[in-house]
């Protein structure tokens, strides 16, 4: 499959058209930003890690039973997608209090929460993906209420698969972001990233942080955090 013409360039991502209307290209870039594209770095090797370890849990999302996105990895930072038209939400799913529910809510980060927290987000970077419910998504049509289910549901499913994989590894899912999409069929996938980038992962041993909060918040060490991610994820698969 050729790399066509750029249809869009994200933060660390870029999606390129294909020569099947079907299919595009994501090609995973080592760069970084941070509150919504004010702090701005390289991470050495991210590009190449976020595809290998994004695939890594796509795959066994999908071998779980939850349809998505996932094709076929071309190169270490390039893979073949779906063609979807992304849901305009940030779905959080929260496991431990940490980032900006410790901020808003005032609990202080690493309480474990006492059941899942599921939270949205509507994708809008001039507004800085502002924090909605259930109610503003339907008012805006942002999803129907039908999909919207799916989504959650779909959302606590991946929880669980994720969890009890990292708790293999010895790593704590504190918390992570995903995005849907909708094939023409209409059918709602899994799509975008799932990898350090995206969630908050903690040594489940020593309370080492191994994702980006380590770039957010000038921690040091952020190459190898996210080369631990890799190694113990898809290094010894
Ligand atoms: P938050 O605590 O900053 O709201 O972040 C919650 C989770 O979502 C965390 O795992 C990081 C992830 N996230 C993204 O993937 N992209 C974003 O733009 C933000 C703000 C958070």
């Amino acid at each position: 499959m050729t790399k066509g013409e750029l249809l869009y360039e994200g933060k660390a991502k870029k999606v390129f058209r294909t020569d099947d209307e079907n299919r595009c290209i994501v090609s995973y870039k080592d760069d970084a930003t941070a509150f919504n594209g004010a702090k701005k770095g390289t991470i050495r090797g991210k590009g190449a890690i976020n595809n290998r370890v994004t695939n890594r849990l796509m795959k066994l999302i999908e071998e779980k039973g939850i349809p998505t996105h996932f094709v076929e990895q071309i190169s270490e930072t390039d893979t073949v997608v779906k063609k979807v038209v992304i849901v305009p939400l940030e779905v959080i799913v929260r496991n431990i209090a940490a980032g900006s529910l410790s901020k808003r809510l005032g609990i202080p980060e690493g309480t474990p929460l006492r059941s899942t927290v599921l939270e949205f987000c509507y994708k809008n970077d001039e507004l800085g993906d502002p924090l909605v419910n259930d109610w503003h998504i339907l008012a805006m049509d942002l999803a129907s209420k039908e999909d919207l289910a799916v989504i959650a549901d779909y959302a606590q499913r991946i929880n669980h698969i994720l969890g009890e994989l990292l708790e293999d590894v010895h790593i704590s899912l504190i918390d992570f972001k995903l995005e849907f999409g909708k094939l023409p069929s209409g059918e709602i996938v899994l799509a975008d990233e799932i990898s350090p980038d995206t969630c908050r992962l903690w040594d489940t041993r020593t309370g080492e942080k191994l994702d980006k909060d380590r770039f957010r918040r000038d921690l040091g060490g952020v190459e190898d955090a996210y080369a631990e991610v890799f190694d113990r994820l898809v290094g010894g698969a």
